[in-house]
Formats: structure tokens, sequence, C-alpha cells
């Protein structure tokens, strides 16, 4: 497949297939059954939109805890460029105040998005925080950032598919791949 990225015609390849993206939730969600809320109160799952739609739809089936569903959108990218600027696009749930919460997103590149919403969800009193994201980009970090639980670890290429997307585009492709610019 070559996508069309700017005025450029680029070829993408794909590095996780469907198969391997549901192996490796099932994994994720063992792990994050394995530690459930220590008062036995629910676990919040706070899906960042849109990105990680796909993730936690697949993510949240593997639960075998009690969970409740919120979401929350922020926006930062711009084409294959992430403008470094954080836009909260949904008001922060009130009710995530005292919670124990699970943050579900696609991938952390810099780390800006997540350590903004991490600080509006301390700012906010959450009982307590965790992260869990489909990819990582840790050469791309310029927060000192890490996820609680990640499925793969990639390079600083850009990714589509599984949910990411390139102006919006691509998110339905039910595999990760990468543009090759
Ligand atoms: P950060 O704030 O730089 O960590 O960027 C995080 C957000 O940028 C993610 O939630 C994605 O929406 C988007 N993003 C970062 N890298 C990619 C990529 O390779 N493909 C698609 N979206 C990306
Ligand atoms: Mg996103």
């Amino acid at each position: 497949m070559k996508i069309q990225v700017g005025n450029k015609l680029c070829d993408v390849k794909v590095l996780f297939s469907e198969q391997q993206i549901g192996t490796r939730i099932a994994e994720i969600a063992a792990d994050i059954n394995s530690t459930p809320p220590a008062d036995g109160s629910a676990l919040v799952v706070l899906v960042v939109l849109h990105g990680a739609l796909l993730f936690a739809a697949d993510l949240i089936r593997h639960l075998n805890l009690a969970t409740e569903i919120e979401s929350v959108r922020i926006r930062s990218y711009h084409g294959t460029q992430s403008t470094g600027k954080i836009e909260l696009l949904s008001q922060l749930p009130e009710r995530l105040k005292g919670r124990h919460v699970l943050v579900v997103e696609d991938i952390i590149d810099s780390g800006r998005s997540i350590a903004f919403l991490k600080d509006k969800l301390n700012t906010l009193g959450v009982a307590s925080l965790r992260i869990a994201a489909l990819l990582d980009k840790p050469e791309a970090h310029e927060e000192s950032i890490q996820a609680d639980y990640v499925g793969f670890k990639i390079g600083r290429n850009f990714v589509i598919g599984y949910g990411l997307d390139l102006d919006g585009h691509y998110r339905n492709l039910p595999y990760v791949a990468e543009v090759i610019q």
C-alpha cells in the first residue's frame, strides 16, 4: 500500500499484525487483572480519544475485574509532526476524583500529552493512576514519562492503523504500519 503524505507518495510497512496485537493485548490484560485496586473499588478506564479507541475496546474485553469507562479527547499532532501544544478537547470527567484510574493511550511519542494528562488527573485528585500505551517511542521522549503497560516499543518513525491516524485517516486499519518517508 502507498499513501499520500503532503505532496509525497509514501510506502507503508506492516509492523504488527492484527493477531500479534491481539496476543499482546491479552498479556497486558492478564497483568492488569492480577493487580486490581487495593480497596476493592472499580478500575476506571480512561480512554484517550480517538487514538486509543480500538486498543481500549480490545483491552477492556479481556478485563475480568470491576471496571467503568470514561473518555477524554486531547490533541497534539498535525500531520506527522507533534505540535508540542497540547489541547484538551473535552472536559476531564469530574467523577474521576478519588478513583483508581487506568489511562489507555495509543502511543507515547514525546510524552508531552501523557505528562499533561497525568498532571491534570493529579490536580483533580485521583486515588491512583496507571498508564497503558499500545505503542511507545522511547527515543522520542522529551518528558521523563514511563507507562506501566506498553504493548510494543518502536523507533521514531510515524505509524498508522489500529486507531492511529494521519490527519484523521487510516484509524480503521486492523494492523499497525510504519510510514516510510
Ligand atoms: P506525544 O504528546 O508527543 O507523546 O504524542 C502523543 C500523541 O500524538 C498520541 O496520542 C498520538 O495521537 C499522536 N502520535 C504520536 N506519534 C504518532 C504516530 O506515529 N502516529 C500517529 N499518531 C501519533
Ligand atoms: Mg492520540
